[in-house]
């Protein structure tokens, strides 16, 4: 185990990621997506942050890495540390303590968004292998883009009626995408829309990812989306792929021709490259999920060392699944399963938790409620002002572990209005706890929409998924016996997903959906647990509200 230090500083950029050029891009160290972080397990990864943002604060969160002992390094405001200020540096030190694929981003508002994000790679320990065999290996870093800045999209789901980001201009793979051109026809022509063929001279920001393969060989895709917004699904033309890791976990492999991934997730997948290739293929992106007609899809080049890499593909990239085909989602969702010798659940659990998610107004307001609460961070990070007592800084009632069992989760909600509060959930320490997620109608007949929740500190086990209303009846179908381990789940439109995962991580921890506009008009929920036992938080993650006040007048004394 050895220190993995970087030096980083966020900053603003002006950019042509799709190539239309957008100027408040967040980048770090001048650049877009951020720089990968590469270390393996038991490495101590050290970031020293500087927010070079002349007039906001910045965190930043290590998605998927439990932070164990570190709970002040989880880089959420508001919930585990003050917002760096503008000229600060912030040093991040935690320890990678299992392999897999992550990523990172911002979680200060809709920073994400705005491109704050990268990878986040931890390599088995030296001398210890894969279960898996590869020659080489690819990152792919998926995220949806929009013309538009955030301040102007925070304002707009703000605003009394809301007013809804819509739709993504453009799909990214690795910070590229294509807006204006397609990839799709050769440069001369345009498409059946009208949309001409892409010219590029080489230096384009815009310019598609290549992956240089040679043929016969074994590669692996790690592949994470850190979207807004939009379900994604993958495709390689003419390679099936066989998936083997799941957030930092590893599958019962099984091969697929094309994957979902929802934001927050990611995934491992192998391919196997022709023995003889004279063309090129392509990697294709689409959204699902939700009307993709207004979205540029995404594509990189799998390119054979054998040919020419100008060598246009022969065949269109793959076709996108009908995006509102969920029975296709969730066949897929329903394969996955841990690989033999993975950890097993607890058979019991000692409490449970019902969240329904529901669409509702508040003063007028568009928010997203869990059982008719609305989370409202406050500016005291709750790591600080539970471990100090500080009972003002939050709400302390917390929200109801239930909702009522005759809510009717095929209509609009019968009270549109719900209450908006920053309350906790209590959890006690050393438990099994089992969340059933339950989805819900929104405000408009005959809609229900798909939403990944994703837990800070901790992996979760998915017990199972079904369709309408959790009862007793699922009770026998939850899967106890190898179910996944992952940290971000889906739950589909009018379904629920059940997870269980014990409170064995001291710390306060987000628990949300991975939808950023979602998250900012309140679908979350806070978890504390065993925060008496957190120690060494750093003074400079307190500096602000009421901890901040309490430190001054510690040195005061
Ligand atoms: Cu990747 Cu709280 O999020
Ligand atoms: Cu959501």
């Amino acid at each position: 185990a050895k220190d993995v230090p970087y030096n980083w500083e966020v900053m603003y950029m002006s950019g042509a990621p799709d190539c239309i050029e957008k100027d408040h891009i967040i980048g770090i160290n001048g650049r877009f997506p951020g720089p990968p972080i590469n270390a393996r397990v038991g490495d101590n990864v050290v970031v020293y942050l500087t927010n070079k943002l002349h007039d906001e604060g910045v965190v930043i969160h290590w998605h998927g890495i439990r932070q164990l002992e570190t709970p002040w390094a989880d880089g959420t405001a508001s919930i585990s540390q003050c917002p760096i200020k503008p000229g600060e540096t912030f040093k991040y030190n935690f320890t990678v303590d299992k392999a897999g694929t992550y990523f990172y981003h911002g979680h200060l508002g809709m920073q994400r968004s705005a491109g704050l994000y990268g990878m986040l790679i931890v390599d088995v320990e030296e001398g210890k292998k894969e279960p898996f065999h590869y020659d080489g290996e690819f990152s792919l870093l998926l995220s949806d883009w929009w013309h538009k800045g955030i301040e102007e999209q925070e304002k707009d789901l703000d605003a009394t009626p809301m007013r809804w980001i819509g739709e993504a201009q453009s799909l990214l793979i690795n910070g590229r995408g294509q807006y204006s051109c397609t990839l799709t026809v050769p440069a001369n022509s345009k498409n059946s829309k009208g949309v001409p063929g892409c010219k590029f001279t080489g230096k384009e920001q815009c310019a598609p990812n290549i992956l240089d393969v040679e043929p016969g060989k074994t590669y692996r895709l790690r592949v994470a989306s850190t979207t807004a917004l939009a379900s994604l699904n993958v495709a390689i033309e003419s390679h099936n792929m066989m998936m083997v890791e799941a957030d930092g976990n590893y599958l019962q492999p099984f091969i697929v021709k094309d994957f979902d991934i929802y934001s927050g997730e990611s995934y491992s997948v192998i391919i196997n490259t022709h023995e003889l290739s004279t063309h090129n293929y392509w990697i294709s992106v689409g959204v699902r999920g939700r009307d993709p007609t207004k979205t540029a899809r995404g594509f990189a080049l799998l390119h054979y060392k054998s040919t020419g890499v100008s060598k246009r593909p022969k065949h269109p990239p793959p076709a996108t699944p009908l995006w509102n085909d969920y029975a296709r989602s969730k066949s897929f969702t329903y394969k996955l399963f841990a690989l033999p010798g993975s950890p097993k659940p607890p058979p019991n659990y000692d409490h449970r938790i019902f969240l329904l998610n529901t669409q509702n107004y508040f003063e007028g307001k568009t928010r997203w409620a869990i059982n008719n609460v609305s989370l409202k961070l406050t500016d005291t990070p709750y790591l600080g002002s539970i471990k100090f007592g500080l009972t003002n800084a939050f709400d302390q009632i917390s929200p109801p572990e239930t909702f009522i069992d005759t809510y009717d989760i095929t209509k609009p909600p019968p009270n549109p209005n719900c209450r908006v509060s920053s309350g906790v959930y209590n959890l006690n320490f050393g438990k099994t706890y089992d969340v059933i997620l339950q989805n819900a109608n929104i405000i408009q007949d005959g809609v229900s929409e798909i939403h990944p929740w994703h837990l800070h500190g901790h992996d979760f086990w998915v017990l199972g998924y079904g369709d309408g209303m959790f009862s007793e009846k699922d009770e026998g179908k939850l899967n106890l016996e190898n179910p996944p381990l992952r940290n971000t789940v889906v739950i589909f439109p009018h379904g629920w997903t059940a997870i269980r995962f014990m409170t064995d991580n001291p710390g306060v921890w987000a628990f949300h959906c991975h939808i950023e506009p979602h998250l900012h008009m309140g679908m979350g929920v806070i978890f504390a647990e065993g925060v008496h036992l957190v120690q060494n938080i750093p003074k400079e993650a307190l500096s602000c509200g009421l901890t901040g006040e309490m430190l001054m007048s510690q040195n005061h004394n």
